[in-house]
């Protein structure tokens, strides 16, 4: 059931609970697809790997992420849903797309910066051995770049593009950027962060491109990643042949959803989330203590929806109507916040209750989903085989190559 418009693909890392960000942001829009289009949908456990795991966790972590998409609603006859690392196409696609990746395309990914310094941010703020070394660490590189950085100053100055310049200076300030830079990875966390998390985006532009996929229902904070896709793909046509199509993002029912904490992305790892199998009463309580409009201080001031995460909120989960009437009871001060908090924890397990019923279902019945897993994993290594087919006959690799030297489907140029 190929649609006309192209394959979907997404995936979701198994590394903590789905929550209310991935449904809103994602999950929701894959189910909406289903209805339309071919999809495959993956649980990447490869790229879980890329940061703290546990290996003893790592398969438990794994088996609920499946199992909670399907209680979102994927039903498995209507699409495709397989982890990733069954489908072992997946990381040799990523090696070679690593040929064809500057990593300056890399070094300016969000997500590897942010990541990579996480490490660090987390050494500095707990006392102890971790905080004295990393402190140490930063020291060195700071007085190191310091150094550095008056070396290269004068060397500057010898170097003329267009006029006469001595190589030997042109070496040395070569040299010097080198030392500078390694001086400055270390402060930016880069050093200690792992090759993969680095080509985390590189992974998974072969996780799409392994299926041609054109469609890639994800949130915003996914465009970069996206964009790092159609460059590779680019530049795979373009070197080698015309292999792949340029997938685009599809926006799922909200671009970003915040955190209880009202500021940051609703993240897993930040603990400001509502899990989709949150129970009623915790859906409660994590709500009663989200943060409101700032202003808001005391019940009698009059509030200011639209500075409001928990108003943001209701746009997802109250009827319009109610919604209105309750903007109009918090700018007048009529209703306070608690009242507010309390509809919209109505409104959310209205929306969770059959997701957690599907779930506790599932639960009782785990080969329904290593079943419908087994089945994916059979459709994912077919489409995958005959890609790779085409990637490693037109880069000259692989066996076929070998039987043909090159005779047939050479490289372009
Ligand atoms: P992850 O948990 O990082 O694997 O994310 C799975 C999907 O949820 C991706 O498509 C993300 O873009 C999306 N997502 C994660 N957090 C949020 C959020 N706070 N708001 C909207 N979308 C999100
Ligand atoms: N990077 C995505 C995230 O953190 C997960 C992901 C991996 C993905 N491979 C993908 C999403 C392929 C879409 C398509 O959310």
């Amino acid at each position: 059931m190929t649609a006309p418009e192209g394959r979907v693909f997404s995936g979701i890392q198994p590394s903590g609970e789905i929550h209310v960000g991935n449904y809103l942001g994602a999950v929701k829009k894959w189910v909406e697809l289903t209805a339309t289009h071919d999809c495959i949908y993956c649980v990447v456990d490869d790229h879980a790997m890329t940061q703290d795991f546990d290996p003893a966790l790592l398969p438990r972590l794994t088996f609920d992420a499946v199992l909670t998409t399907m209680a979102c609603g994927l039903d498995p006859s209507r699409c495709t849903i397989f982890v990733q690392s069954h489908v072992p196409e997946h990381t040799e696609l990523c090696w070679l797309f690593n040929t064809v990746t500057p990593l300056g395309s890399l070094f300016r990914m969000t997500q590897f910066k942010e990541k990579s310094r996480n490490a660090l941010h987390k050494a500095l703020a707990f006392e102890g051995e971790s905080r004295s070394a990393a402190m140490h660490q930063l020291r060195n590189a700071g007085d190191g770049a310091v150094k550095m950085a008056l070396e290269i100053e004068p060397l500057l100055a010898e170097i003329h593009p267009e006029g006469e310049t001595d190589p030997a200076v042109a070496a040395r300030l070569n040299d010097a950027l080198g030392n500078l830079m390694q001086h400055l990875q270390v402060g930016l966390g880069v050093s200690d962060a792992s090759t993969g998390l680095f080509d985390y985006p590189v992974l998974m532009a072969a996780d799409i491109l392994l299926y041609k996929a054109e469609l890639v229902p994800v949130g915003e904070d996914q465009e970069q990643h996206l964009q790092l896709a159609r460059e590779v793909a680019e530049r795979f046509n373009k070197r080698f042949c015309e292999v792949f199509p340029m997938a685009r993002r599809i926006p799922g029912e909200a671009p970003r959803i915040l955190g209880l904490d009202g500021r940051r992305k609703m993240s897993k790892s930040l603990g400001n989330h509502i899990g989709v199998l949150d129970p009623s009463d915790v859906v409660e309580k994590k709500l009663a203590q989200a943060f409101t409009d700032p202003q808001r201080q005391r019940r009698r001031d009059p509030g200011r929806p639209e500075m409001c995460n928990v108003f943001t909120l209701h746009g997802h989960f109250t009827p319009a109507e109610k919604r209105d009437e309750l903007a109009a009871g918090c700018r007048s001060a009529g209703i306070g916040c608690f009242d507010c908090k309390k509809v919209l924890a109505a409104g959310v397990n209205a929306e969770l209750a059959p997701i957690r019923e599907q779930a506790a279902r599932l639960a009782q019945r785990p080969d329904e989903v290593l079943s419908a897993l087994d089945r994916g994993r059979e459709r994912c290594g077919t489409i995958a085989a005959a890609t790779m087919d085409e990637v490693r006959g037109a880069m000259g690799i692989g066996r076929a190559a070998l039987a043909t030297r090159g005779g047939r489907g050479s490289q372009k140029s």
